[in-house]
């Protein structure tokens, strides 16, 4: 059991709260995990008093709770925990009114969640240290994307530490948090069979793909003002890309962990300008056809400047400049508006050296492994078996790990991200210089299509993305899987 602590939310009434957070909690709660007297404190300008934020919040969180799992006794047990307090994290104002009513068990963890636009994550910070909150048993988490570029991403981290060590700071990535993510480690580490295999020998190429048929879902201004390589690439992309290829490292340790993640990203060929128009390609999806319905195109969605540039798909072809990963591309996708909604690592083995079945009996398909986070998460290793019958004809099979299928609930993301902060377990979060050289290897990509000044390619929404995404792997002998 943990000890006893408080979430604080700043951006109480904001959209992840109501959806991911609150959900998050209540799942903790019925699973007995959070421990008598934790509260949850929701911040935010309105004045709306305990029961508005609730009668605010409500029908949102508990519409993202499987009916399975909502229960109307342990809802109401659940928001006693619930308080709300008026608060502008731009102002000093509120942040009196939230010393009161923290008041009491001032030696009790305190986790502030800031959900909020990284511009106020300095002043929050500053002003919790001026209010006296940022105590040793004070944790802060960040949500991404933090800053807009190395330079801004260093700012707001020199601010938050001049408040909080590196010890009390949750940089949250919330891939890091899906279950088939920490399946993938498992798999790696838990395993002797792989590791003889997980190299330039064996491998041909990785294929990471996080499609996603949503659009921009009500949040235009923030997406246009930020566009997918913020958004996915330098962040949820990477992360997979370094928990794929990273070294063993000597323990599950945060730092540990996070030394090896480092280490691939510091390994990562830098892109030039010219590698950037030939390795990088940027989409904008037009008006299309998603299930069966017409959706509007990205420049038609509320909030989007006219005739923006802001990029919702890119694809990419990585090098990682390694002993371990020499010559063997990683292939890299992303976009709204896609014809799938399917988050997934694919690792392509070689082909046979030599075949003694003769191809038209279907021996010619390479093995494959998956993993999958979404929308099922499930490992499957694609192999080739011999069908039944007095002929040798083999087909494909897969050995599957249906993760989803084991009787047991699933966390979401958040629920072990947050119970991991009030654990004040770090393994599965960003350090600080992890983040930098994120950003230093997404940099030349911004900055070169700033110079070109250049509309990204169309693609029709409910489409794969543009046509160069697919030229990307084609040429190099591949496709898409
Ligand atoms: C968020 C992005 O970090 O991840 C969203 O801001 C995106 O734009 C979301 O839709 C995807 O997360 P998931 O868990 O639904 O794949």
């Amino acid at each position: 059991m943990v000890d006893p602590f408080d979430l604080v939310i700043f951006g109480g009434t904001g959209d992840l709260a109501a959806r991911k957070l609150l959900p998050a909690m209540y799942h903790r709660h019925c699973a007995g995990q959070l421990p008598a007297g934790s509260r949850i404190v929701a911040l935010g300008r309105k004045d709306l008093g305990r029961e508005g934020y609730l009668a605010a919040v409500s029908d949102k969180s508990r519409k993202l709770i499987t009916d399975k799992y909502l229960d109307d006794e342990r809802w109401h047990e659940f928001v006693e925990r619930i308080d709300y307090v008026q608060l502008d994290a731009s102002s000093d104002e509120g942040f009196s009114r939230l010393t009161e009513h923290l008041r009491d068990s001032p030696e009790r963890i305190r986790i502030f969640y800031l959900s909020t636009s990284p511009d106020l994550f300095a002043g929050i910070c500053q002003r919790l240290a001026n209010s006296g909150l940022a105590r040793a048993n004070s944790r802060v988490v960040l949500e991404k994307p933090l800053g807009r570029d190395l330079k801004s991403a260093d700012k707001i981290n020199a601010c938050v530490e001049s408040v909080f060590g590196e010890d009390q700071i949750y940089r949250i990535d919330h891939y890091l948090g899906k279950e088939a993510v920490q399946n993938l480690l498992a798999l790696r580490f838990g395993n002797s069979i792989f590791e003889p295999l997980w190299s330039h020998g064996k491998i041909r190429d990785v294929q990471i793909t996080l499609a996603e048929k949503l659009g921009v879902e009500g949040r235009g201004e923030f997406y246009d003002a930020t566009g997918t390589l913020r958004d996915m690439v330098q962040n949820h992309l990477m992360q997979l890309l370094c928990i794929v290829a990273m070294e063993p490292p000597i323990s599950m340790n945060a730092d540990n962990v996070r030394d090896e993640k480092l280490k691939v990203i510091r390994s990562l060929e830098p892109f030039t300008p010219e590698s950037v128009i030939t390795n990088v390609v940027r989409g904008q999806y037009q008006p299309g056809n998603v299930d069966g319905s017409t959706v509007p195109g990205y420049l038609e969605e509320p909030g989007i400047a006219p005739g923006s540039q802001t990029e919702t798909f890119v694809a990419l072809k990585a090098r990682i400049n390694n002993w371990r990963w020499s010559g063997v591309p990683f292939y890299l996708r992303t976009g709204k508006r896609m014809h799938k909604q399917v988050s997934e690592v694919v690792i392509n083995f070689y082909g046979l050296p030599h075949s003694i079945f003769p191809q038209s009996m279907g021996a010619d398909v390479a093995n494959r492994l998956y993993i999958r986070l979404q929308p099922q998460e499930a490992i499957e290793l694609h192999l080739m078996a011999k069908q039944a019958g007095d002929h040798n004809t083999l087909k494909p099979v897969k050995l599957d790990l249906d993760l989803a299928g084991l009787d047991v609930r699933h966390l979401d993301a958040y629920e072990r991200l947050l119970m991991d902060v009030a654990r004040g377990n770090q393994t599965l979060f960003v350090r600080r210089d992890e983040l930098n050289a994120a950003w230093q290897w997404v940099e030349p990509i911004m900055n070169t299509w700033q110079a070109l000044d250049k509309a990204p390619d169309a693609y029709d929404a409910g489409t794969p993305g543009p046509a160069a995404a697919r030229e990307l792997v084609v040429r190099d002998g591949r496709e898409w899987i």
